[in-house]
């Protein structure tokens, strides 16, 4: 049986993690809960990149043999990525024997296919993006160096044909269209054979080429694999997930979408299914990365802002394939001004009017007449329902969900206001609407689930339900005494 696969980048092990590597967990993650909430099958994989000159660096820098510096925060991204609820199928790490292993059957078939040859490189090197730059830069510096060395070569140049052929055939590859253009670009421009080595002499921290002691693997390629070793390649039960869904941020969608397609040409495997590229979190128009020093402590955040409304706040404020900025302003306006002031607070409104008018007790929906005046709300809902199938498929529709819930969490309070409902004097006619709005919030918050899963576990837990489940979504609410109110999110300061 097939199973939907969707990886994210696995992430240089050279400094803690930043919000940035949150957000493409995070895009991932919530497309898996989307999919189980579904009653799907999904598979999601994700790690550390912990070869290569930058981490053993980086190691160097901090004193530590790279094998130590990288099981240090190998330790530390997953703490950080639990603490946001970040879940996955596997936790990929470079340096495990299994992926040492696969990387390496990779290489003998590229070999064997023909498409590895041995020759020289002489040129300048960029440490920070291990990669070979194609003119000298303007200003050198410590990052920037000349390099003279025997390599092997992997032959894109005799891909080109087929590489276009496929993206001409399968435009949705790419998200968005602009990246998409983008690689049209890059194909256009014509694609030279690129180096996948480098001496062991100079760079020993890195997978050995097979049968080739003097030489280990270009980092990217090992990397690459890993969207394979995930799921036990050679062994033949990989072809139950492939081929994947990748997410990646902008800055790495030449090596996902040239070579890594033409690599898996090469070794006779389909090219992956989609490239889902997100654009930049900004502090103040720069990238936000660990080294410039603007990235903001993720402990913090946690802290003033639950990770579900951090969770909320980046699905909601990044339309994917944009940079967005990571403003407090904006994160209060999520959290306080959507979360607080609209979902959890028209909730505590309608307990306490429950409280105040039933006893706590909220009224058996067989007694009640039907809400006919809510439509709008109704039709809303409705369709936020069904854009969680479209989004057990796609991961790049989470923005427009959240959109959705927002929108009916606006409606939800425009109604409650219309219709004053703390003000009906009637009780049937009160009841009624008090039950109405106490099942559209619990439908909601079952559907926010994928983004907001402590939330939503919490608020299903309060109504009685074990867990969070689409079987309970019909299910009318039972009668009984409300008494603990969950503590939802900080109400606007
Ligand atoms: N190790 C490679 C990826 C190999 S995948 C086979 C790598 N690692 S990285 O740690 O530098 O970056 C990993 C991902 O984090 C990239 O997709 C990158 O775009 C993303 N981000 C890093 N900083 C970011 C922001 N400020 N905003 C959003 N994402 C960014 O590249």
């Amino acid at each position: 049986m097939k199973i939907k696969y969707v990886s994210t980048p696995i992430y240089y092990p050279n400094s803690v993690p930043h919000i940035g590597h949150i957000y493409s967990n995070l895009i991932a993650d919530v497309w898996k809960r989307a999919a189980v909430l579904m009653g799907k099958k999904a598979f999601l994989s994700t790690g550390l990149d912990e070869h290569g000159q930058k981490v053993a660096q980086a190691a160097q820098r901090c004193g530590y043999s790279p094998k130590e510096h990288v099981d240090y925060l190998s330790g530390l991204f997953i703490s950080f990525f639990r603490k946001y609820n970040l879940d996955w199928d596997v936790w990929v790490r470079t340096t495990n024997d299994a992926h040492k292993a696969s990387a390496q059957a990779f290489w003998k078939k590229l070999e064997e296919k023909g498409f590895i040859y041995k020759g020289n490189y002489s040129g300048w090197y960029s440490i920070t993006d291990e990669n070979y730059l194609s003119q000298k830069p303007e200003e050198e510096n410590d990052n920037i160096v000349w390099r003279e060395e025997e390599c092997y070569y992997f032959k894109l140049s005799a891909l080109e044909d087929k590489l276009k052929t496929f993206y001409e055939k399968n435009a949705d590859t790419v998200f968005p269209k602009t990246r998409y253009n983008e690689v049209m670009g890059f194909i256009n421009k014509g694609l030279a054979d690129f180096v996948v080595s480098r001496p062991k002499d100079r760079l020993h921290w890195g997978i050995e080429v097979p049968g080739d002691e003097s030489h280990v693997m270009y980092v990217w390629v090992d990397a690459l694999v890993n969207y394979l070793s995930a799921i036990d390649y050679p062994n033949d039960g990989y072809k139950n997930y492939w081929p994947a869904v990748h997410i990646l941020g902008k800055d790495i969608l030449k090596f996902h979408a040239i070579y890594w397609p033409a690599m898996l040409i090469a070794a006779d495997i389909a090219p992956m299914s989609k490239l889902i590229v997100h654009g930049w979190w900004l502090n103040d128009d720069a990238k936000i990365s660990k080294s410039s020093g603007n990235a903001i402590d993720l402990d913090e955040l946690k802290e003033k802002y639950q990770a579900d409304g951090i969770r909320y706040f980046l699905i909601k404020h990044m339309s994917i394939g944009e940079d967005a900025q990571f403003k407090e302003e904006f994160i209060k306006a999520a959290v306080h001004g959507d979360l607080a002031n609209k979902y959890g607070n028209l909730f505590l409104r309608l307990l306490g009017l429950i409280e105040l008018g039933f006893g706590s007790r909220l009224p058996e929906l067989s007694a009640l007449k039907k809400v006919e005046s809510c439509k709008n709300l109704e039709k809303l809902l409705e369709e936020f329902k069904q854009m969680l199938e479209g989004l057990s498929e796609n991961p790049e529709l989470a923005n427009e969900y959240v959109s959705k819930f927002l929108e009916c969490i606006s409606e939800m309070n425009n109604c409650f206001q219309e219709h004053k409902i703390w003000a009906i004097q009637d009780k049937h006619e009160q009841a009624a609407y008090l039950y109405f709005f106490t099942d559209v919030f619990k439908k909601l918050s079952i559907l926010i689930y994928p983004i907001m899963p402590e939330t939503a576990n919490e608020v299903m837990q309060f109504f009685g339900f074990k867990e969070v489940s689409m079987k309970h979504y019909d299910v009318p609410l039972g009668s009984g005494f409300f008494n603990d109110k969950p503590k939802f999110f900080p109400k606007n300061k």
